[in-house]
């Protein structure tokens, strides 16, 4: 009988409810025991009643409620070995020999080192004498998938992660609040949205309200004097009759020599060149609470009923899938290769290599 812990990591986004549903339902309806690890990769190294099995009914009303139930956590125990250790100990005493992880580019890369290190951490526990060899004979092969829960869209070799279109939503929701008082006292405003290093928020949201300019780390204006081209541009389109002005920053936008390029500072420049009346609005994590879109309960509902089926699945070739989506199909990618991939985009923009970051983030 498979015995399978579920845990959500990292920042927290809408539609991981979702995904814990459908793997505990779709787990139990296949014969296996689902343990809800609580509070992420912390639960997983404290153990005790951090590790819970669930039940059909635990998971009854998930679908529509945002961030996660079972909790999350920016754990920097699991960062260091002797953290991932324990954690290792505390799967092994629970008899847990599958792991699912929904979480972000960190919580997916803390997966896959667990995942590389894993024979060396059983043979720790043995000479350590903190299990016997039989203890952790079951226990050679971990299977560990993951599900890419992210509001920023920033995990290489899927074209979408859970929680991005909800962010997304709620982003645009603002902005529409924002233009209308916008439009009626002629004013500007710059609103910074998240994404960590990635544009993916920021551009969306751009496209989809309409806005008169977007700065995204992945293609930082390219002119060195990019201030004065942005006013040239907002002047263009006032004189064609616009009454408002609209910026979206990303968090991590910057220039061509890797300067942040803050609001703050764009409200400077337009109100000082232009006269435009302008404020700033960060939107924070409204983007990141609140119930998820139906996309996302969709995506999540099938990722998990994926996860498990890679649980069963999973081969030599392939321990640690991660389950993605592309070209609107239900994947499996490598996971070590989705981490590497997203390493590189990062990479890429630090050397200046913008074209290189894009063709990873997109690689069909
Ligand atoms: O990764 C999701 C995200 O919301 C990013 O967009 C943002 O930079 C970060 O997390 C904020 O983290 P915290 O909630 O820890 O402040």
């Amino acid at each position: 009988r498979k015995k399978i812990g579920v845990l959500t990591s990292g920042g927290d986004s809408p539609g991981m409810n979702a995904s814990v549903r459908a793997i505990v339902r779709v787990g139990i309806a296949r014969g296996c025991d689902v343990y809800g690890i609580y509070e992420g990769y912390r639960g997983l190294v404290e153990g005790k009643e951090k590790i819970k099995k669930l039940k059909w009914d635990d998971v009854r009303g998930f679908i529509h409620i945002g961030g996660t139930v079972i909790g999350t956590a920016r754990c920097m125990e699991f960062k260091e070995r002797p953290g991932r250790l324990q954690a290792a100990e505390n799967l092994i005493k629970n008899g847990i020999d599958a792991l699912i992880v929904c979480g972000g580019d960190g919580s997916l890369t803390g997966a896959d080192l667990f995942r590389s290190e894993w024979s060396g951490l059983l043979a720790e526990l043995v000479s350590l004498g903190r299990c016997s060899a039989e203890e952790i004979e079951p226990y050679r092969a971990l299977t560990i998938v993951g599900l890419v829960g992210s509001i920023d869209n920033d995990m290489s070799s899927t074209d979408i992660t859970i929680g991005a279109v909800t962010s997304l939503h709620r982003i645009c929701e603002s902005v529409d609040s924002i233009s209308s008082t916008a439009m009626s006292h002629q004013r500007a405003f710059v609103i910074e949205v998240m994404g960590r290093h990635c544009g993916w928020l920021a551009l969306m949201a751009g496209i989809s309200c309409g806005a008169d300019l977007v700065f995204i780390p992945e293609r930082p204006p390219v002119e060195e004097d990019w201030e004065t081209s942005m006013c040239d541009l907002l002047q263009s389109h006032r004189l064609l009759g616009k009454r408002k002005t609209i910026v979206i920053v990303a968090e991590g936008a910057i220039d061509q020599h890797l300067k942040p390029i803050k609001p703050d500072y764009i409200k400077d420049v337009l109100s000082s060149r232009l006269g435009l009346d302008t404020r700033v609005t960060t939107l924070g994590h409204v983007q990141r609470g609140g119930a998820p879109a139906a996309f996302d309960r969709y995506l999540s509902t099938i990722q998990g009923v994926e996860a498990v089926e890679a649980v069963f699945r999973s081969t030599p070739e392939l321990p640690s899938p991660m389950i993605g989506m592309c070209q609107n199909q239900v994947t499996w990618q490598p996971l070590v290769k989705a981490v590497e991939m997203t390493h590189a985009v990062a990479k890429a923009i630090k050397e200046k290599d913008f074209k290189r970051a894009m063709e990873l983030r997109d690689p069909e």
